[in-house]
């Protein structure tokens, strides 16, 4: 159960922790570059991601080539802010109106992917980003198994509402193995996994008060 607007969301602190909230209405400015970064090294193409995520897309990876031996690729890890500004308005010179770019693309300053916490996953043999992917042999381990390693699929169906994103079965975030169990297992997206922590430590200091008393 969830009770409180979107908005409340986001502890915004710790820009560079795993559960820093980015989204349309949690911005970050032109001027922030994460500070930590690493190149992961995976299915032979090198993209830059923080060092914590980069290590274990790595260990991701190596873990679906082991159990299904299928190589999952990389498409997009981290973007500056001007990348992502040239991303988004090639998409809105595509579908020519702001309403439908913005259902698929972030705009510059609201995109995971300048946090470095973010991976668009293709497989081999598959050079473009399309939900069909879904129902690839990669996309269904990566839905069913990418919180083992901290992920999560970050745009689902349904959640349209909340993300403001349709679904997007290719975009993995990273949180870190507890948050990314947590958010598996209560099918949620990050804005209400993020409202239920706030509303328990709150809960928490609300108890802890009364104790002391
Ligand atoms: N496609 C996702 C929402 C992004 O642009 O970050
Ligand atoms: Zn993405």
């Amino acid at each position: 159960m969830v009770s409180a607007p979107l908005d409340e969301a986001a502890p915004q602190h710790d820009i560079d922790g795993t559960l820093f909230l980015i989204n349309r209405q949690w911005r970050v400015s032109k001027n922030y570059i994460p500070e930590l970064m690493r190149q992961a090294e995976v299915s032979g193409k090198v993209r830059t991601m923080q060092v914590e995520a980069a290590a274990a897309l790595e260990e991701m990876y190596a873990a679906c080539k082991e159990e299904e031996n299928i190589t999952l690729t990389t498409i997009s890890g981290y973007r500056s802010y001007a990348t992502q500004r040239a991303i988004y308005n090639r998409k809105l010179d595509s579908v020519g109106s702001k309403a439908k770019a913005d259902e698929y693309v972030a705009r510059a300053g609201a995109s995971e992917h300048q946090l470095g916490m973010a991976m668009d996953v293709s497989q081999k043999g598959r050079s473009n980003l399309s939900t069909s992917f879904a129902r690839y042999g990669g996309g269904k381990w990566l839905m069913e198994n990418c919180w083992r390693f901290g992920f999560i699929i970050r745009y689902q169906k349904g959640w349209e509402d909340v993300t403001g994103y349709e679904y997007e079965p290719w975009h993995v975030r990273y949180v870190g193995k507890e948050a990314a169990a947590a958010i598996h297992d209560n099918e949620m997206p990050l804005e209400h996994y993020l409202l239920l922590l706030r509303q328990e430590r709150l809960i928490d200091i609300i108890i802890g008060e009364k104790v002391m008393e």
